[in-house]
C-alpha cells in the first residue's frame, strides 16, 4: 500500500523561516516526497541559520532563496498547489497579515492563488500575545490554513502552545486536505466548550460541572471533515484536538469577545459551552474575609453568546445545547425559538452515566421541523453524528 496516495503529483512550495524547528524540515520534505509530492523549498535568511540548503537538496528538494538561487517568485507562485510555511515565526505571521512582500517567501505568498498553510513555531508568550492573536484571526479570516501549533516543552525551556506540529502531522494534514474526507473544507467553524469561571475575588469564583468533552469532541469531528475550527474553551485540562485552533478563556465576557472576533467570517457556530448565566456584579480586588455570618453576592446577567451570534446581521448556521433536568423537549424547543438558532441538541442532566462530566451522552435533536431522539452513545460518536446532521443542513441551505 502506498504511504500517502493523496499527495501523489502534488506540488508543494515549502517556506522555511527562522525557528529552531527548521531542523525538522528535511524530515518533512522526505515524507512529502515519499507520498509522491514534488517539493520546492523557499529558504528564508532566518531559516538558513537553522537548516542548510544542502541538507534539503539531499532529501530531494529544489531550493530557492533570497540570494537568487532557484525559481523566481512568480514561477513558484504559479507552480504551487499549496504553499506550506513550516516553521512559521511570529514575525512571518505579522508580515503575511500585513501583506508584506519584502523577501522571496512573502512575495510568493502574495502572488500565489494556491492555498497557504502555516505551521507556527514560537515561544508560548509570543503565540499568546494579542498582536499574534490578531494576526492569527486576520489570516484565518482570509482563508489561510493553520496546522498546529502543538503544546509542550519548548526550546526556550518553557511549556505551552507554540511547538511546531511534527512533520508527520503536517503531512497528514495535507493528505486530508486532498483526500476523500472534507465535506466542510474551507468552512470556518467556531465552537465553545467547557464551563466559564466568574471571579468573586482573586481566590474564588463561580463555575459549573461541565467538562468540555462534548465541545472538544465536536471540534475534533468538524476538523476531521476539513473545517477550519476555532475552539473557544473555558478552563479545562483537556488537550486541544489536532488541527484545531484553541483560544483559552475564563469568563463569559471573554468567551463572547473571543467568539465575536469571528463575527464576519464564521459560517458555523456551535455553542457547546456551559456559559454562566450570571456573574458577580463586583469582583473584589482583595480576598474576601469571613467577618459577617452571612454573605450576600449580587449577580448580574451575562451576555447570551449563542443568542447574540444567532442575531447577527449575517448569522452563521447556529447550533446550541440545552442541558435540562426536566421537560427536556419543551424547554429545548423554547430555546430554539427564543434564541433563534437553527438546531438545538438537548441532553438530560442528572441521569447516571450520561451528560455533564461523563464520556457518554444521550441527546435529542430539535429543529423547526422535527424532534429526533438518539440512543445514548460515547460523546465522540455523538459528535460525528451531529457533524453529519450539520453537513446535511448546510447543504440544504446552500444556494443552488
Ligand atoms: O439558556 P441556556 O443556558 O440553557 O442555553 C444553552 C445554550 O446557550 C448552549 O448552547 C450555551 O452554549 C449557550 N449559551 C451561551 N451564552 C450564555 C448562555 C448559554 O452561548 N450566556
Amino acid at each position: 500500500m502506498q504511504d500517502m496516495p493523496s499527495l501523489q503529483g502534488r506540488r508543494v512550495v515549502l517556506g522555511i523561516t527562522g525557528g529552531i524547528a527548521a531542523y525538522k524540515t528535511p524530515e518533512l520534505v522526505r515524507r512529502l516526497r515519499s507520498g509522491g509530492a514534488e517539493v520546492r523549498v523557499v529558504l528564508s535568511r532566518g531559516g538558513a541559520r537553522f537548516v542548510t540548503a544542502e541538507a534539503l537538496a539531499a532529501v530531494g528538494a529544489d531550493v530557492a532563496d533570497d540570494a537568487g538561487h532557484g525559481m523566481p517568485h512568480i514561477d513558484l507562485a504559479r507552480w504551487a498547489d499549496i504553499v506550506v510555511i513550516a516553521p512559521a515565526t511570529a514575525h512571518l505571521m505579522a508580515r503575511l497579515a500585513a501583506g508584506a512582500a519584502d523577501d522571496l517567501l512573502t512575495t510568493v505568498c502574495l502572488a500565489t492563488e494556491a492555498p497557504v498553510c502555516v505551521a507556527p513555531a514560537m515561544n508560548r508568550a509570543m503565540w499568546q500575545n494579542p498582536a499574534t492573536r490578531a494576526n492569527h484571526a486576520a489570516l484565518l479570516a482570509r482563508g489561510v490554513l493553520f496546522v498546529g501549533p502543538g503544546e509542550g516543552l519548548q526550546a526556550c525551556g518553557e511549556s505551552g502552545p507554540g511547538r511546531m506540529s511534527e512533520p508527520a502531522e503536517i503531512a497528514a494534514f495535507l493528505e486530508r486536505l486532498w483526500g476523500e474526507a472534507g465535506a466542510l473544507r474551507g468552512l470556518l467553524a467556531v465552537v465553545t466548550a467547557g464551563a466559564t469561571y466568574e471571579a468573586l475575588d482573586p481566590a474564588r469564583g463561580f463555575t459549573n460541572r461541565s467538562s468540555g468533552k462534548m465541545g472538544y469532541a465536536l471540534a475534533a469531528a468538524l476538523a476531521d471533515e476539513g473545517a477550519s475550527v476555532v475552539l473557544v474553551s473555558g478552563p479545562t485540562t483537556l488537550a486541544a484536538p489536532p488541527r484545531v485552533q484553541r483560544t483559552m478563556v475564563i469568563s463569559a465576557i471573554e468567551m463572547r469577545d473571543a467568539v465575536l472576533a469571528y463575527r464576519d467570517t464564521m459560517r458555523l457556530f456551535v455553542g457547546a459551552a456551559a456559559v454562566a448565566d450570571y456573574r458577580p456584579e463586583a469582583v473584589s480586588p482583595r480576598k474576601l474575609k469571613k467577618e459577617a455570618d452571612t454573605l450576600t453576592v449580587t449577580f448580574v446577567r451575562n451576555p447570551d453568546i449563542l443568542a447574540e451570534v444567532a442575531r447577527l446581521a449575517h448569522p452563521p448556521f447556529t447550533v446550541g445545547f440545552a442541558a435540562e433536568t426536566e421537560d427536556l423537549e419543551a424547554h429545548a424547543r423554547a430555546k430554539l425559538e427564543g434564541k433563534g438558532v437553527d438546531l438545538i441538541v438537548a441532553n438530560p442532566i442528572g441521569e447516571a452515566g450520561v451528560g455533564f462530566g461523563e464520556d457518554r451522552n444521550r441527546v435529542i435533536l430539535i429543529d423547526k421541523d422535527r424532534t429526533v431522539a438518539w440512543a445514548d452513545a460515547p460523546k465522540t460518536e455523538i459528535a460525528r453524528g451531529l457533524v453529519r446532521e450539520i453537513i446535511t443542513r448546510l447543504r440544504r441551505n446552500a444556494p443552488s
